[in-house]
């Protein structure tokens, strides 16, 4: 089996990225789970919380994250950057700094996102690189990138997309993605 973590930027209910991530799921070739984290127990980074240990919450999904084959990351685009929700979580994993080995290092990451907007989170997206590279996660640049424009209309209420364009796009994007976790 092989595993992946997903981990959507966004806390809403309603989120578009967590639909995201949950119309991946049937979209995975054969022998490939994804678990979708939450990041609701992941509290503002703060050294001096660090100071006193590691929150279990963070702990938690560290562990979460060293266990898996790859990481799935669906990103919210806010100001034409990352969402701090999402840059917050991935500072809380990156600490202590000596534990990056065991999270990161080498890890095959892809980045989705979606947005209501006309640009599906491209902008968005390219902000990501620089922290991707500083906690050495390996990020899958073999397939053009995926995003959802016009997030608001494109689900169709039963977990997929009105346009079958659109799970082709997808499911092509998530296959080479498994080739790439598996290529290891
Ligand atoms: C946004 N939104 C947004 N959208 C976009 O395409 N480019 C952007 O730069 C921004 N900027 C932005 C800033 C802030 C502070 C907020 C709250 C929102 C809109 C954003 O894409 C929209 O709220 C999405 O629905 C957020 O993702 P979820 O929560 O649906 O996953």
């Amino acid at each position: 089996m092989t595993r992946l973590v997903g981990m959507s930027g966004s806390l809403r209910k309603g989120s578009f990225n967590t639909q995201l991530l949950r119309a991946c799921q049937p979209l995975l070739p054969a022998g490939v789970s994804l678990e979708i984290a939450t990041l609701h127990e992941i509290p503002l980074y703060d050294g001096d919380v660090e100071a006193q240990g590691i929150p279990p919450g963070v702990a938690k999904l560290k562990d979460l994250v060293a266990g898996a084959d790859g990481l799935l990351i669906s990103s919210p685009e806010y100001n034409h950057t990352m969402p701090g929700v999402l840059k917050n979580a991935i500072d809380w994993l990156s600490r202590p700094s000596e534990d990056i080995g065991r999270v990161f290092k080498g890890r095959p990451v892809a980045l989705i996102g979606a947005s209501p907007g006309s640009f599906g989170t491209a902008r968005g997206q390219a902000s990501w690189l620089p922290a991707l590279r500083a906690v050495l996660l390996r990020p899958y640049f073999e397939h053009a990138p995926f995003y959802l424009a016009k997030a608001d209309q494109a689900f169709d209420g039963e977990g997929g997309f009105k346009d079958p364009r659109t799970r082709e796009l997808l499911g092509g994007f998530l296959d080479g993605f498994t080739r790439f976790v598996r290529e290891e």
